[in-house]
């Protein structure tokens, strides 16, 4: 059994942590802290999970135990440097699901996010958590990086073609749309009812940090080739939808590309392949990533859908918690005995 502290658990993705510590077999106890909120109850918080959690005070991240065997970050980007290397020097296990660990290079980092990196010898020192990914577990790590959830959705949708077919791959292009909540829960008036309802927008076109992320992973398989990556805000609370529009250098028959995925996530217990493009619907709620592929001649056109605060934050982090100790990924996230079941 272990320990659980949540720092900045008393936000959208904290909740979704909270909710899965309470399903999951070994986890003994969990604290959550907070800022404006510490000295609050949970329960005056999350009203609706009353009877569901066990209820206690939300702790000032000012005052974070050492007594938790590991620690989950749900803070804003430059938060996390704060807390983490003193967490790793004291051999706790960290899952960050911000963006302060998911690249590689510092000078990158300090790019994209205008904020020194204070801890830059960790970014070569953790594991980028992609879980559905790696068949393997993580017992060799104490950092896990959650990766942000477009390029969670993107990248599972992209990443079988980029190992089975790297070569042919002439340039790759997404279009990713995403709920209100991935913004987190400060208010912001471009995210109001009135701004949203009815409306659609393409927001930080070129500028989307995490787009430097896409391309670290698809560099790691070789690709030097054109990339976009254009993110919009849709008028729903959670999903994301990501499109990626494939060119090749020949044409390759859809049945091989479609095969090709089949087997990469054949042991996969949260990746489902559809016949048809998936709907938001079918995965807001669940930790599934589904994906669909469509070839044409030298054009590929996949579609991938994920719920941002589960599979694209807290049940990825849940999952990479199951590796990180060697247990079974399933646990707090899915119903003992359920199959995962390949579409194609
Ligand atoms: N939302 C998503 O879909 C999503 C998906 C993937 C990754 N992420 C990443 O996960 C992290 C958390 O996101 P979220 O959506 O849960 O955010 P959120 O709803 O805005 O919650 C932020 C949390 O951080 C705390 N906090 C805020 N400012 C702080 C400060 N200066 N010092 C200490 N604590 C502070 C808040 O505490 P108080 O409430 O007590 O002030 C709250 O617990 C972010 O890095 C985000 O990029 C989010």
């Amino acid at each position: 059994m272990i320990s659980i502290g949540i720092i900045g658990g008393s936000g959208y993705t904290g909740k979704k942590l909270i909710q899965f510590c309470n399903s999951h077999p070994f986890i003994s106890d969990y604290k959550v802290y907070g800022n404006k909120t510490s000295g609050q109850f949970l329960s005056e918080l999350f009203p609706e999970l009353v009877g569901q959690m066990t209820d206690s005070q939300i702790e000032s991240v000012d005052n974070i135990s050492n007594s938790h065997d590991l620690y989950f970050i749900a803070l804003p980007h430059g938060e996390a440097l704060k807390y983490v290397p003193s967490l790793i020097k004291n051999d706790k296990k960290v899952i960050d699901l911000g963006g302060d660990y998911r690249l590689d290079s510092k000078s990158e980092y300090e790019k994209w996010y205008n904020i020194q990196h204070s801890s830059a010898e960790l970014l070569n020192n953790k594991i980028y958590g992609l879980a559905d990914y790696y068949g393997t577990q993580y017992s060799n790590y104490n950092l896990v990086a959650n990766p942000g959830c477009y390029p969670t959705a993107t990248l599972l949708g992209i990443l079988p073609l980029m190992a089975g077919f790297g070569d042919e791959i002439f340039s790759v292009s997404t279009s990713a749309y995403s709920g209100t909540s991935g913004a987190g829960k400060t208010p912001k008036q471009e995210l109001m009812m009135s701004e949203m309802d009815g409306n659609v927008s393409a927001y930080n076109v070129n500028k989307h940090r995490h787009q430097p992320e896409i391309l670290q992973m698809l560099k790691k398989f070789g690709f030097d080739s054109p990339f976009s990556f254009t993110t919009h805000l849709l008028p729903v609370a959670v999903g994301i939808y990501a499109t990626t529009s494939v060119h090749l250098k020949n044409s390759i028959d859809e049945q091989t590309i479609k095969n090709y995925y089949k087997l990469f996530y054949e042991n996969s217990n949260f990746v489902r392949l559809r016949e048809v493009p998936p709907q938001l619907s079918w995965v807001v709620n669940t930790n599934y990533c589904d994906i669909n592929i469509s070839v044409k001649e030298k054009v590929v056109i996949i579609t991938s859908a994920i719920d941002n605060l589960i599979k694209g934050a807290s049940g990825q982090a849940f999952q990479n918690m199951n590796k990180l100790f060697g247990w079974d990924e399933n646990l707090g996230l899915k119903l003992q005995g359920a199959k995962n079941v390949s579409m194609y």
